[in-house]
């Protein structure tokens, strides 16, 4: 690990850097560090007398060691979302390791104290040096090194923080951590910390399409890591193409505010009814009629709204997930207990119909378990209408601001959906294909993680590429934040 021997410094320079350490109640080498980043950042120009690079430092902003002039432009002025917040960015050994870079940038620029731990691997994309300038502290590579353990110890390292990122999370740093490895430093803190992690997988599309990749991903997720990306595109290698690039670094900031309920609020006030899961229409006490919605993305919108502000009515048909974290949930079993419910939540600002409710139930549904009667065949169910609850609320006389639909389709998607947003009042409407031969991930978009997604609207259609339903939720309801902003209540 490279340092700065600050005693080789000549007399002038070191004690400039005495009396700025001090005044920022730095160590000498930290607020070198500072120094040399703004230098990388271009904020101290040319400039060859001593004084005026001390009116150049003493201009920069001292706060959390971020340098920036306050006539910045904006987008370089610090923003303090994660200010106080303690982020250690594990960097494994990828290409996409230079985007780690930007990322400590970004992080820092919001005010958030950042600690680096690079693998080995790590080390032959970027260097110790360049990392270190970026994040101005000490940069931890070596499990063994016995000052790094005497000074802080790989447990410490592992629990001083809000908040662990693996960036890029390469397969071999997966594997290791879903199946309790602890060979370096970078396994050992994960495996060693009780701290959330976040993780932005990035590899060869072969790589993250593996089994074992699919395996350890799944495991380590059961575990409550969190991730952000990969996504579809080209990657750095020629000629290769497909999913397992590495999340931009501000997807990833956006990711790490979400865990850190940081982020903006922009629907705080705003109340928001959320329909999610199928409905269960009994044919008797133990029979029903069903489909195969999971609710996934229902309540991954309901979460996504909820991290936005907004007080979140969640009404869920039988689902085999949590209720998201910070959202009133309501549990229903059928369209018409579903259509009250939601009725009895209303006035709000909004609301988002997702659940796949049953169009038809059985007209007298059995009081007692229906027998089987030798001679008389099976019995005949006569079904009647459900009640379309969208609509309802669509058109009716304390409609929502904002009325959102989905239309799940296998054919005609866009006609059909377009169809829908007319005749249910509604201001969007969510078209998914939702047909096995959608190509949308391993198991289609029911029941599965993935969705790809067209916004219908009157002024046209909005076509959003696949990603993950979590993605979609947070896209969402980021566009509805944005419409509420214009819907003055
Ligand atoms: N919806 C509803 N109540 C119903 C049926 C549907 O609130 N009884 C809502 C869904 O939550 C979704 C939208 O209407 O937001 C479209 O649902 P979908 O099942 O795609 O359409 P249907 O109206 O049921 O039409 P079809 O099944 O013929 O496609």
């Amino acid at each position: 690990m490279a340092s700065i021997t600050i005693r080789n410094l000549d007399d002038e320079v070191k004690e400039l850097l005495r009396r700025l350490a001090a005044e920022n109640d730095r160590s000498m080498e930290e607020q070198a560090r500072v120094m040399i980043r703004a230098a990388v950042d271009g904020q101290i120009g040319p400039v060859g007398r001593i004084d005026q690079i001390e009116k150049t430092l003493r201009e920069l902003t001292s706060a959390h060691g971020a340098a920036v002039p306050a006539n910045a432009p904006a987008g370089k002025r610090l923003q303090h979302g994660l200010s106080g917040k303690r982020i250690l960015l594990i960097i494994g050994g990828g290409i996409a390791a230079y985007k780690a870079l930007d990322l400590i940038r970004r992080l820092r620029e919001r005010g958030a104290a950042v600690r680096v731990v690079m693998t080995s691997a790590a080390q032959e994309f970027v260097t110790t040096l360049s990392v270190g300038a970026l994040s101005a502290d000490h940069v931890f590579a070596d499990l063994f090194d016995r000052q790094d353990e005497h000074d802080v110890g790989h447990i410490r390292l592992s629990r001083e923080a809000d908040l662990l990122v693996v960036a890029p999370a390469t397969a071999d740093l997966m594997a290791k951590l879903a199946n309790g490895h602890a060979n370096d430093l970078a396994s050992t803190v994960l495996i060693a910390t009780d701290k959330p992690v976040l993780m932005a997988p990035a590899m060869n599309p072969r790589m993250w399409a593996h089994p074992a990749t699919r395996r350890n991903r799944a495991t380590l997720q059961k575990d409550g890591i969190a991730f952000v990306g990969p996504a579809k595109g080209e990657m750095a290698e020629s000629n290769e193409a497909g999913e397992g690039r590495m999340a931009e670094p501000l997807e990833i900031v956006a990711a790490i505010e979400a865990l850190l309920d940081v982020g903006p609020k922009p629907l705080s006030g705003r109340k928001i009814i959320v329909t999610s899961g199928p409905t269960h229409e009994p044919i008797d006490p133990v029979r029903y009629i069903a489909n195969r919605s999971s609710g996934k993305q229902g309540h991954a919108i309901a979460a996504a709204l909820a991290r936005l502000g907004a007080d979140v009515r969640l009404v869920s048909g039988p689902v085999g997930i949590a209720d998201p974290a910070g959202v009133k949930t309501i549990h229903v079993e059928r369209a018409q207990e579903m259509r009250d419910a939601v009725e009895q939540l209303l006035p709000a600002d909004a609301a988002v119909f997702v659940a796949a409710v049953a169009d038809w139930r059985s007209e007298n549904s059995a009081g007692e378990k229906i027998k089987k009667v030798a001679g008389e065949g099976p019995p005949v169910l006569r079904m009647i209408e459900n009640p379309d609850i969208l609509a309802g609320i669509g058109h009716h006389s304390q409609r929502p601001g904002l009325v959102i639909g989905f239309a799940a389709e296998t054919q005609d998607l866009l006609r059909n959906a377009e169809a829908k947003l007319r005749k249910k009042g509604a201001d969007f409407i969510v078209a998914n294909d939702v047909s096995q031969s959608s190509g949308v991930g391993p198991s289609g978009v029911m029941g599965g993680d993935r969705n790809r997604v067209r916004i219908v609207s009157k002024s046209g259609v909005e076509e959003w590429p696949e990603m993950s339903k979590d993605e979609v939720a947070a896209r969402l309801a980021a566009l509805i934040a944005e419409r509420l902003k214009t819907i003055v209540v």
